[in-house]
């Protein structure tokens, strides 16, 4: 048995549980919501999408007792971003939501590993870490996983090429401060740098920088169109149920609790990380540049700012 209960049945939730169930690689899933009529229609929804589907997959809707047997528990729930408002700026109604929501998915025997998409990620993820009082690796955030996948996908369109051969990563916050690892991206087996030298187009660089501000400012612009964001995260998470319940050792990065790696301690923000059966079996460690490290270090200071009234 490979079984999911998924929190919150809003915008992400449903995408997440429509990814999943076309994926066929779980065999249970338990959807529940504050508002069990919703929850029930999207279970009825999906489970007529199994006269299509590759597998059989047990689709229902469910109270927190399903947690006690499951593998993951993902929590989408909580208020997501107005036009215009940032992830941090949720910080206080979702955290208390957060906690709510571990307190019950922990009473109910659940012995899983967590994995958390609200917003603000970072400080939620860490909210149910210490709620929880699991080990650091069963509690992880989708962090920057989606912000990744976007760099991806605008460097391959610009390059003219594949986005599964680039291999760049954004670290740090999921929003506003994150970075770009330039330092460190390559193009199938070469340094970015090498390829950019060979192309020698004077506007690289500006156009590269421009790249990086329109994936920061992704969601912003998703939301002013269509309210929410949801498809992107919802096959993010995905990807990282799948890199978990197939023991994948796929390294994808994560929101994970920073201690004694990347100079910081006690914060959980993104950085590529193995993943797999036991959760985050290694935080890895990347070589910054000087400005890469002190880009990281304003972005964990911004996640500090923001937490200060949640971790007294
Ligand atoms: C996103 O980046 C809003 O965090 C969500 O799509």
């Amino acid at each position: 048995m490979r079984k999911v209960v998924l929190i919150g049945t809003g915008a992400v939730g449903t995408a997440y549980a429509y990814s999943l169930i076309n994926q066929g690689f779980i065999t249970d899933l338990v959807l529940i919501d504050m508002n069990e009529e919703k929850a029930r229609g999207e279970a009825m929804d999906l489970i007529h999408g199994m006269a299509f589907a590759s597998s059989n997959i047990d689709v229902k809707h469910g109270t927190y007792e399903e947690c006690s047997n499951a593998d993951i528990v993902c929590v989408t729930a909580g208020a997501n971003q107005k036009p215009g408002e940032t992830r941090l700026e949720l910080v206080e109604k979702n955290a208390k939501i957060m906690q709510s929501i571990t307190q019950k998915v922990v009473e109910n025997g659940f012995d899983g590993i967590f994995l958390i998409a609200s917003n603000p990620v970072d400080i939620l993820t860490h909210v149910c870490q210490k709620e929880s009082g699991f080990e650091p690796s069963r509690v992880i955030g989708s962090g920057t996983t989606l912000d990744t996948a976007r760099f991806k996908v605008l460097l391959g369109e610009y390059l003219e090429l594949d986005p599964r051969n680039v291999h760049a990563v954004i670290i740090g916050e999921h929003g506003d401060s994150e970075l770009p690892v330039w330092s460190q991206a390559s193009i199938g087996t070469e340094n970015l740098d090498k390829v950019l030298k060979r192309r020698n187009n004077p506007s690289d660089a500006e156009n590269l920088e421009q790249i990086f501000i329109n994936v920061k400012n992704a969601a912003y612009e998703i939301i002013n169109r269509k309210g929410v964001t949801n498809f992107g995260i919802g096959m993010s998470l995905s990807r990282i149920t799948k890199a978990i319940l197939n023991d994948e050792n796929s390294i994808l990065p994560v929101s994970c609790l920073l201690d004694n790696k990347y100079e910081q301690h006690d914060i959980y923000m993104s950085v590529p990380a193995v993943v797999n059966r036991e959760g985050i079996k290694e935080v890895i460690e990347l070589e910054l540049l000087d400005k890469e490290k002190s880009l990281f270090q304003q972005s964990a200071e911004a996640l500090k700012e923001a937490r200060k009234n949640i971790f007294k």
